[in-house]
């Protein structure tokens, strides 16, 4: 049985179940690093304001980085006697130091220590992933690059609307994922914030320097309002909202491969590495990483869902609720990565049908309104046109026939304006490149938009 820091208090051992029920080790110990990295600079603090000698620091600093090396090697011990994360290491620290060790936490809680372990955690966290999505979207401006031949439905309601390229729809994917890394980036900001010396709630009698410990831990901000302090989780709030948002980006990315992949589209080929077959169907080959992108996407809304349920009621400061922020945190960091890193390697490596895509353009009158257009440009009003090109998909539609299959006499039948000139601007080509209001979908828009993204990515640095 280990001695808990709070026993003087207490006339009974803590039931073992209680222990149990209580202990975060299986989660927090995943925060040692930054835990570890928080205490020597605390250590640092202390000895720069005179709290603790120069000595003391040296010897505790000494021993925390010992600690480090033995559990990068996988050799500490973990027992869930001693809670959380914060209490090990303590603990650790005693048999490693003796007594000394005993002043590592003057002037701090672990209700202020747990708050920057866990905004150390996710300021790297959230690094790493604003990294990964510009990996993902190089990919993308380069796929959009690569095939900027391709012609394809654009679809409305899941409808085939009207032509447009390929690259022009991959780099719609470009313009959400790089949204998404504008509000990683605007997170980082509120997450990059250091609560160490709120303490329990109240601040603490010590001469503490906290603008020092923030520098030696590159916080660019130190916490105004002790209480706050520790029981705000707003940062990891934001984080698993933008989180939730690229999720969504993810989910709609999945079902358009899961869509195009199936033989009812056949736009698009998964890579044989990137499927997986039936147990029973020999014949089958499934888009099971996309489906579980999408399902995944489930799960890091739940994530979200289940924090803001955790905060909604508590009262200020700290409540031990709070410790159930963690395991939906990690899950959404390690799901999201994983998204994002299959998708890397996913996307490159698929099969564009460009023959198949091209033919579905051609049926389902998807040049209806560059019919009307023209009509418009003969004089007609673009409601009258509208009507007009209406009556003549009717009419198209019973013969069997798409708008430019008709003969120049037929046209005529629906107006008078029509003339042989009609029939250059119902092609796929044309509609497309007719398309050059800004955003629009025209070669040459999409070829800028191209050297646009490049550019920005070529610029972007990870704050
Ligand atoms: N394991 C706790 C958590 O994750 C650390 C803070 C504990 N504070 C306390 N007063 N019991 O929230």
């Amino acid at each position: 049985m280990i001695e808990k820091p709070w026993e003087g208090r207490f006339a009974e051992k803590t039931d073992r179940s209680v222990e149990l029920f209580t202990s975060s080790i299986d989660v927090d110990k995943r925060l040692y690093a930054f835990d570890i990295d928080g205490s020597i600079a605390h250590c640092q603090m202390l000895a720069h304001v005179s709290i603790i000698t120069h000595e003391e620091a040296e010897k505790l600093i000494e021993g925390l980085g010992a600690i480090k090396r033995e559990t990068q090697r996988g050799k500490f011990l973990f027992d869930h006697g001693l809670e959380d994360i914060h209490m090990h290491i303590e603990n650790r620290l005693f048999q490693e130091v003796g007594k000394v060790a005993q002043k590592l936490h003057t002037a701090r809680s672990r209700n202020d220590q747990v708050a920057l372990d866990s905004r150390m955690f996710l300021r790297e966290e959230t690094r790493n992933i604003i990294r990964l999505l510009d990996a993902l979207n190089t990919v993308f401006v380069s796929l959009a690059e690569e095939n900027l031949d391709v012609i394809m439905p654009g679809y409305t309601h899941l409808q085939r609307a009207q032509p447009v390229l390929l690259s022009h729809h991959l780099l719609a994917y470009y313009e959400m994922f790089s949204r998404d890394r504008a509000r990683f980036c605007d997170a980082l900001k509120r997450i990059n914030v250091m609560p160490l010396g709120s303490a329990a709630l109240a601040g603490t009698t010590y001469p503490i320097d906290r603008h020092y410990t923030a520098a030696l831990l590159q916080f660019p901000e130190v916490s105004v309002n002790s209480i706050d302090s520790v029981s705000d989780r707003d940062f990891m709030l934001e984080f698993l909202s933008c989180a939730s948002i690229a999720m969504v980006h993810f989910s709609r990315l999945s079902e358009e491969m899961i869509l195009w992949s199936s033989t009812e589209f056949g736009f698009i080929g998964l890579p044989d590495a990137f499927s997986t077959g039936s147990s029973i169907m020999p014949q089958k080959k499934n888009p099971d990483v996309p489906e579980l992108v999408r399902g995944k996407s489930g799960r890091v809304f739940g994530d979200l869902f289940a924090l803001l349920t955790l905060m909604k009621s508590l009262p200020l400061a700290y409540n031990r609720d709070m410790q159930e922020d963690k395991p939906a945190l990690f899950d959404a960091v390690d799901t999201l990565k994983a998204c994002i890193e299959i998708y890397t390697a996913m996307l490159p490596k698929i099969k564009i049908n460009k023959e198949i895509l091209y033919q579905a353009t051609t049926t389902g009158f998807l040049n209806a309104t560059d019919m009307a257009d023209y009509l418009v440009t003969k004089g007609m009003t673009f409601r009258e046109s509208h009507s007009c090109v209406g009556k003549a998909v009717g009419y198209a539609s019973n013969c069997k026939k798409e708008l430019h299959e008709l003969t120049i006499e037929e046209m005529k039948s629906f107006s008078t304006l029509i003339a042989e000139d009609i029939f250059g601007v119902l092609t796929p080509e044309q509609m497309i490149n007719r398309r050059t209001s800004f955003g629009g979908t025209a070669g040459e828009n999409v070829k800028a938009a191209i050297q646009a993204a490049r550019q920005r990515l070529s610029e972007s640095v990870c704050p």
